[in-house]
């Protein structure tokens, strides 16, 4: 519309009032697109920079904006749930996904935050609308801001005639707020053909988490051909595609399907998530150069694969995209007032050096760049503990057969001496008390005092000790020992032979792990559910409770229930 057209002369009033009516009106509905466009978080790709991979806006406006300023009622449906995650002190990412009768059009997609689950207007305290499309298959990722600290909220979807199931979500305290406990739940490895998550379900149940954990393995690439030694499920459960996954559309299939597992929404509708993608979100042993299972001339270019892997990861999870140059960074920290700082590293693709590949002593897990970001806010940190969520296992772990260096287990911290030498050095030499690690991957419960070869340490008492890790179960994914009793009763032996601060290992058992922080002690649980592969297997047992005192940085208390 012309604004010259408000000042022409001949014009009456009643005219010109309709006519700024209408120009209002106009200008609302497209600003309103416009931001719908740019609201909508998915569309802003982590890779800019690969024009094949990426979503460019001004296309966008071009295609659907400009060419259509409506949206014409669609039937649409809400079948994957919603989600939220990243929380800070004033904000939260909102997640859902729309399916839509017709993919002609983009589906405008309103949302509400609450102060309570009634909803009623004076409830509402956010709410705003965005635009998705097939372009990011039909994702909607919000960052709702200015919301207050350390409080529960309820959100929930519109579109069409369809509304979301409501979810809950909580903000974290403001940095120098005074926290008495902090209470976080750690999963990792979700496989669906190996059965049934349970472990979210429980998660899902309980009140008393400030923040879900996600440390990678949320899906997994495999095909459906994969053989399961322990016996895989079928049905829904069956892998989508059937096909090992590596373009978007395969990886955008499988997120999709994981994201309809009822438990997994239960999971998200309860609590926040924090997450982190480990190899199989892209394909096993994955690092930033490559992967040993890639075939480059049936799946590509690994640049490719690897961007089309974390541009369906970033469409799909309740994660704040931090683009770094360019590419996305999925290292980042939490602060949990003055209790905690939770601060992901990205042990897997950031500058992380192929395993068992070259010099070991030259070898690197993390660029330069993150390690000193890293470090820095080890260092930095106020707050009473620091607590290191990471995908790979940072105790000893055997990785090296006369000599010659073990490709499997050279994954773990312990394959690059380099990295791990310098965060040990630095908690000897900062002292940096209350530290621990939360970690995933290997599918299996070891739990450790953390020590330096070079410095004391006695074996009995943890006395020397520099800080503790607790590496959690898998949600169902096989362990090791193909989730045998008997084989974990003799694993747990063997692996002590190496890591003389083990302090309790169950390699067959599946579950999570809940984190709690005290003035007094952080406290390990892990909690383990009856049967995977049987839907009414879900009924959980506390394995065993491991205490660390402040200021020991060892397990000072283990006990089972
Ligand atoms: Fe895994």
């Amino acid at each position: 519309m012309e604004p010259l057209i408000l000042a022409h002369p001949t014009m009456t009033a009643t005219f010109r009032k309709g006519a700024i009516l209408a120009l209002i009106l106009a200008v609302t509905v497209v600003a309103a697109m416009d931001a719908s466009f740019e609201g909508n978080l998915a569309y802003q790709s982590p890779f800019l920079n690969l024009p094949e991979l990426a979503v460019q806006p001004a296309e966008h406006h071009k295609r659907h904006v400009l060419a259509k300023r409506d949206t014409p009622d669609v039937d649409v449906k809400f079948i994957h749930g919603a989600a939220s995650g990243d929380p800070l002190a004033d904000r939260v990412i909102l997640w859902t996904k729309v399916t839509p009768s017709t993919t002609k059009f983009p589906v405008k997609v309103n949302y509400e935050v609450s102060a309570d689950r009634t909803f009623a207007a004076d409830s509402i305290v956010k709410s705003g609308s965005v635009l998705t499309t097939d372009d990011v298959d039909w994702t909607v990722k919000v960052d709702v801001d200015g919301l207050k600290p350390q409080t529960t909220y309820f959100y929930r979807f519109f579109a069409g005639n369809a509304i979301s199931r409501v979810g809950r979500t909580k903000t974290l305290p403001t940095p120098d707020t005074p926290v008495d406990m902090v209470r976080v739940a750690a999963i990792s490895c979700s496989s669906m053909p190996h059965g049934y998550f349970h472990a979210h379900a429980r998660i899902a149940e309980r009140e008393d988490i400030d923040l879900v954990l996600e440390l990678g393995d949320y899906i997994y690439e495999h095909p459906e051909s994969k053989p399961i030694k322990s016996g895989k499920l079928g049905g829904e459960r069956a892998p989508q595609p059937s096909y090992q996954t590596f373009t978007l559309s395969d990886y955008r299939t499988r997120h999709s399907q994981y994201k309809r597992d009822k438990d997994t929404q239960a999971l998200h509708l309860a609590h926040p998530m924090a997450s982190i993608a480990d190899d199989h979100e892209t394909i096993d042993n994955a690092s930033r150069d490559g992967a040993p299972k890639h075939d480059p001339k049936t799946q590509g270019d690994w640049k490719v694969r690897m961007a089309a892997s974390t541009r369906a990861y970033f469409e799909y999870m309740p994660i704040r995209n931090e683009v770094d140059k360019q590419q996305y960074r999925m290292y980042r920290t939490f602060r949990f007032g003055n209790m905690a700082d939770i601060i992901f590293a990205d042990s897997r693709y950031d500058g992380r050096d192929l395993q068992a590949v070259g010099d070991i002593n030259k070898r690197k897990i993390m660029s330069d760049k993150q390690e000193a970001w890293f470090h820095n806010e080890l260092v930095s940190s106020k707050a009473k503990y620091r607590v290191i969520a990471n995908q790979v296992m940072f105790a000893p772990i055997p990785h090296k057969i006369l000599g010659y260096e073990i490709e499997i287990t050279s994954d773990a911290w312990v394959g690059y001496p380099y990295n791990r030498n310098r965060l040990l050095n630095l908690m000897a030499t900062k002292k940096l008390n209350d530290s621990l690690i939360l970690t995933g991957d290997l599918h299996s419960s070891i739990a450790s005092n953390i020590y330096s070869d070079s410095l004391p340490y006695n074996k009995e008492s943890g006395e020397g000790a520099l800080m503790t890790e607790f590496v959690g179960p898998s949600v169902t994914s096989e362990s090791s020992v193909f989730d045998n009793k008997v084989l974990s009763d003799m694993a747990g032996p063997v692996l002590k032979l190496v890591n003389k601060g083990a302090q309790w290992t169950d390699f067959y058992r599946h579950g999570y792990m809940v984190l709690q922080l005290t003035n007094e002690f952080a406290r390990t649980e892990y909690w383990y559910v009856q049967d995977i592969k049987k839907l009414d297997g879900g009924r959980e047992i506390l394995g065993v409770v491991l205490e660390s005192k402040r200021g020991s940085n060892r397990i000072t208390k283990k006990y089972s229930p």
